[in-house]
Formats: structure tokens, sequence, C-alpha cells
């Protein structure tokens, strides 16, 4: 699915959501800078054409994975284009099952990937196992927002005007529509930050950004 649409990827989050996932991904790594040490070694999960994994790249060493090779390729073209390619490398893996050794990075981000894991639990257990104690996570992903009107207005726009454009501009009808009930269908940020909390995340906290349509998590794991 990713594959079918990584052309057009970061021209549709540009326009469908107004350049907004722009500031979501600063305020992520705004958050996550004060916990990184010198020389950090960041790995940003699911990073698709790599837009977090750019933004981190000016605090830390970062390593974005991803399963889709066509994503991956718009986001090596990103980063020569920026001269970055001492300061990210990318790498092709299942966030199910990390080519990682275990305690390895200093910080795991995920920017609205792991909504699209098959299985939650076992994408949160990896990120884990891959975390040296200390260490931190930020999960950015969308969520429901609360406010009566804004709320309807939201939800007509999400799920009437979003997939058609994302299928006009794409020439694909799935993956837009699918991006719509995916986050109906997924976990409230209470009950992710349950599910943080339940693979041994610990200092769990979440902000709430732009009238809650996305929801920054983050969490440490503890020193042994
Ligand atoms: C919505 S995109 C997010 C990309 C990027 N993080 C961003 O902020 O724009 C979701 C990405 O997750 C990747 N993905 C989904 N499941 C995955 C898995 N099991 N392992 C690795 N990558 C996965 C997809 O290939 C896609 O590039």
């Amino acid at each position: 699915m990713f594959a079918s649409i990584a052309h057009r990827y970061d021209l549709l989050n540009r326009l469908l959501s107004f350049s907004i996932d722009r500031y979501w991904r600063r305020v992520a790594v705004q958050k996550l800078a004060p916990f990184l040490p010198e020389e950090a070694l960041v790995l940003d999960l699911c990073t698709g054409t790599g837009d977090l994994a750019l933004k981190l790249s000016s605090k830390a060493q970062v390593i974005g994975c991803d399963f889709c090779h066509p994503m991956l390729v718009l986001g090596q073209e990103k980063v020569e284009s920026n001269q970055l390619s001492g300061s990210i490398l990318f790498v092709e893996g299942d966030a199910l099952q990390l080519p990682f050794p275990s305690h390895h990075f200093d910080a795991v981000t995920i920017a609205f990937g792991l909504r699209n894991l098959e299985d939650y639990h076992q994408g949160l257990c990896e990120m884990f196992r891959v975390l040296r104690p200390g260490g931190s996570l930020a999960v950015v992903e969308f969520s429901e927002p609360q406010v009566p009107i804004f709320r309807q207005i939201y939800f007509f726009y999400f799920m009437q005007i979003l997939p058609r454009v994302g299928q006009l501009i794409s020439g694909r009808k799935g993956p837009y529509s699918y991006l719509s009930q995916s986050v109906r269908d997924f976990p409230s940020p209470s009950g992710l930050a349950g599910m943080i909390q339940q693979v041994g995340f610990t200092a769990t906290s979440h902000y709430s950004l732009t009238g809650g349509i996305v929801t920054l998590h983050m969490a440490k794991k503890l020193n042994h």
C-alpha cells in the first residue's frame, strides 16, 4: 500500500494537513531534544520518506527504518539533496522484528507509524528492546479531537474530503480511506499510554496537538 503512494506521499502530507504535519514533527524533536545525550544515536521507525529523521539529524545521528523500499529511496534522495548523508542512514526492516541489537539506541521515534503496525504490542516491545536503559521514546500519532463542533468539522473533513483528495492525487482509492478508518480504530491517547506502560516504559506523558488531531507520547525506559 505504501509503495503505491510513495511518489505522492510528501505532497499529500503537506496538502491534506495544510503543512501542519511539519509542526507536529518539529514539536516531537523539541520535546525529545533535552533527553538526548551528546552524540546521541536515534532510531526513527516507520521513517517513510524520512521527514522526522531529517529533523532529528540536527540533534543526533539517525537510523531511519522502514519496510517499504520506495519510501526509503525517496528519503535517500532528500538526505542527499540536503547533504545529510553523514548523519542519516536508512535501513530496510520490519518494525515487528527489528534488525538491531538490544539496548542500542538513545531514543526511538515513530511518527504516524504505530497505527499501521499489525501488532501494536509487538511493535512497542521491539522499541523497548532496542532502547538502552535510560533511553527515550517519542510516538506521534493521530487521535480524535474531543471538543464538539471542532470534532464534527474534523470528522467531516477526515471521512469525506480527505479520502477523495487522497484518491484524486495518488490515483489510488484504498490508502486514504484506510487512513481515515485506521485513525478511528486506533486506541485513544489514554489507551495508548496504557499500552506503552504495559511493555515496561515509565515516566509516560502525552501532549495533545492542534486541538487533539495528533497526540505526542513520550516515555522512558528505566535505568537498571
Ligand atoms: C504514514 S507513514 C509515516 C512515515 C513518516 N514517519 C512520516 O512521519 O511521514 C507509515 C510508514 O510506516 C511504514 N510501516 C508500516 N508498517 C511497518 C512495519 N511493520 N515495519 C516497518 N515499516 C512499516 C510504511 O512503509 C510507511 O512508510
